[in-house]
């Protein structure tokens, strides 16, 4: 069994390149593999707490484009001024209050996890619950041509979640980054270009 280690390489990298959370690591990733950011986009991530995807798009996207996060909690870390924060749920969210920030936007990101429990399929489940909903607010929110990227726990609601992107989507793709830790069952599916 490998040996949790909360301190990692990963951790020691993001405090030394000023992120709050080592998670950004496995955005940097998806967004190396498959070039999903660039520069002037307008992003909105869903469950950013406590902010290192935030900081990682307010830095591709620079002050010209804009991100908009999202969660329950609050977020502490310092943000540049094109970067904007709503503390909600995103099951009481309507595309209407993001809308406030940007009539549409070119990339929605979905960290966003349950608390868990350790019970693989209601974990599972719950995530699933989770990435439907943020594919539903992308589904009114993202432009033709926009890309969705979101967190799933790999489970009974994958193979259909697969299903469903590849219907909305030109190319859909799943991605474990490396610095998704190894006891964790979670997966990236980045699904790109929308379809009109
Ligand atoms: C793994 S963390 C996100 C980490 C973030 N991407 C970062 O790198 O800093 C997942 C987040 O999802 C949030 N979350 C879970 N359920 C939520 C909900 N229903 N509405 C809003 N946020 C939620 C949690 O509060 C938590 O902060």
């Amino acid at each position: 069994m490998t040996k949790w280690q909360p301190q990692d390489h990963y951790f020691h990298r993001a405090k030394k390149e000023g992120f709050i959370a080592r998670s950004v690591y496995k955005l940097e990733e998806v967004d190396r593999r498959v070039r999903l950011l660039k520069p002037g986009q307008r992003v909105l991530d869903l469950g950013c707490h406590p902010g290192s995807w935030l900081q990682y798009c307010a830095r591709v996207v620079v002050k010209r484009g804009l991100v908009v996060g999202v969660d329950t909690r609050k977020i502490s870390v310092e943000l540049p001024p094109h970067v904007k924060f709503i503390q909600a749920d995103v099951f009481e969210l309507s595309p209407a209050d993001l809308q406030h920030f940007s009539k549409e936007f070119d990339v929605v990101l979905s960290d966003l996890a349950p608390a868990t429990t350790g019970i693989r399929s209601v974990d599972s489940n719950r995530s699933s619950i989770l990435l439907r909903q943020a594919l539903a607010l992308a589904e009114d929110l993202l432009v033709p041509g926009g890309h969705f990227l979101g967190k799933i726990f790999q489970g009974s609601g994958f193979d259909e979640m697969v299903k469903e992107l590849k219907s909305r989507f030109g190319k859909v793709k799943g991605i474990k980054p490396r610095a998704t830790r190894k006891q964790s069952k979670e997966i990236f599916l980045v699904a790109m270009d929308k379809k009109a």
